[in-house]
């Protein structure tokens, strides 16, 4: 690219980053001052703000790292992590909440998403549905080590992203309490399939970064475990997303650290 030009959706231009090649990437734009000021982050200021894309700039001693808020869902999540590799980011950590499918799993505990089920529309637009949907390793390794680190409990394995919160994550308690056909026992089956959770932007992310031969992972915090009920507490949603963002920040800086 030759021209400091302005991609659409964000309101960035590639000089505006100052050559950040690493970004956070919350589902939430009220979440971002948050988590660029998070430890260790410092001199965090904000570059654009525009529908739910709001994109901050810290720095890791000297060298800066982004945070973009893409909005829920794959289709936002796509533009936004589109957008932020046509200017020059390369490895993308998505930070964000999840519903847990497993027992085992507690409401505070981490999810490093190693792959994702794609029940995503959003993916399919850059690759075949049998493309698969699979973190990079330094990112994995990295958001362990970090959680490992901090002490915060991490479940490492398969992640189930939806385009629905409500019927693709077979949801009763929503307008209706129907559940079409094709999810009524969903659930049982990608918790038989070893999967450990529900969330709904992993699959688009790491599609798109394996496709595009760039490092993408995810750091989820469990808000709920689906096992016991539906309804995502306050408390429980404070605590799921405080612990992800400590771990996706420290992986961040390790990742930083590290000599690719
Ligand atoms: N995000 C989801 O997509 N599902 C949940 O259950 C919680 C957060």
């Amino acid at each position: 690219m030759t021209t400091d030009r302005l991609v659409y959706h964000l309101a960035l231009t590639r000089s505006m980053l100052e050559g950040a090649t690493i970004a956070l990437l919350p589902g939430d734009p009220g979440r971002v001052e948050a988590i660029a000021r998070t430890e260790p982050f410092a001199n965090a200021r904000e570059l654009a703000n525009k529908r739910e894309y709001r994109t901050w700039i810290a720095y890791v001693g000297a060298t800066p790292i982004l945070v973009t808020s893409t909005g829920i869902g794959g289709p936002s999540a796509s533009i936004a992590i589109d957008e932020l590799a046509q200017i020059g980011v390369t490895t993308f950590l998505r930070v964000g909440t999840t519903g847990a499918i497993q027992q085992h799993v507690d409401v505070g505990d981490v999810v490093v998403t190693t792959g994702a089920v794609r029940l995503d529309g959003a993916s399919t637009h850059y690759a075949p549905i049998e493309f698969p949907a699979v973190a990079h390793p330094d990112v994995v390794n990295a958001a362990i080590g970090a959680a490992r680190a901090l002490g915060i409990p991490a479940q490492v394995g398969v992640s189930a992203s939806c385009d629905t919160f409500y019927p693709g994550q077979e949801r009763v308690d929503s307008f209706t309490g129907y559940v079409p056909r094709r999810f009524q026992g969903a659930t049982e089956e990608w918790r038989r399939l070893h999967v450990l959770n529900y969330e709904m932007e992993a699959a688009t992310l790491l599609t798109m970064t394996a496709a595009m031969g760039l490092r993408g992972g995810c750091v989820a915090g469990v808000v709920v475990n689906r096992t016991r009920g539906e309804h995502v507490e306050l408390e429980a949603l404070k605590r799921g997303e405080h612990n992800a963002v400590r771990v996706a920040a420290r992986a961040v800086a390790d990742l930083v650290a590290a000599p690719r």
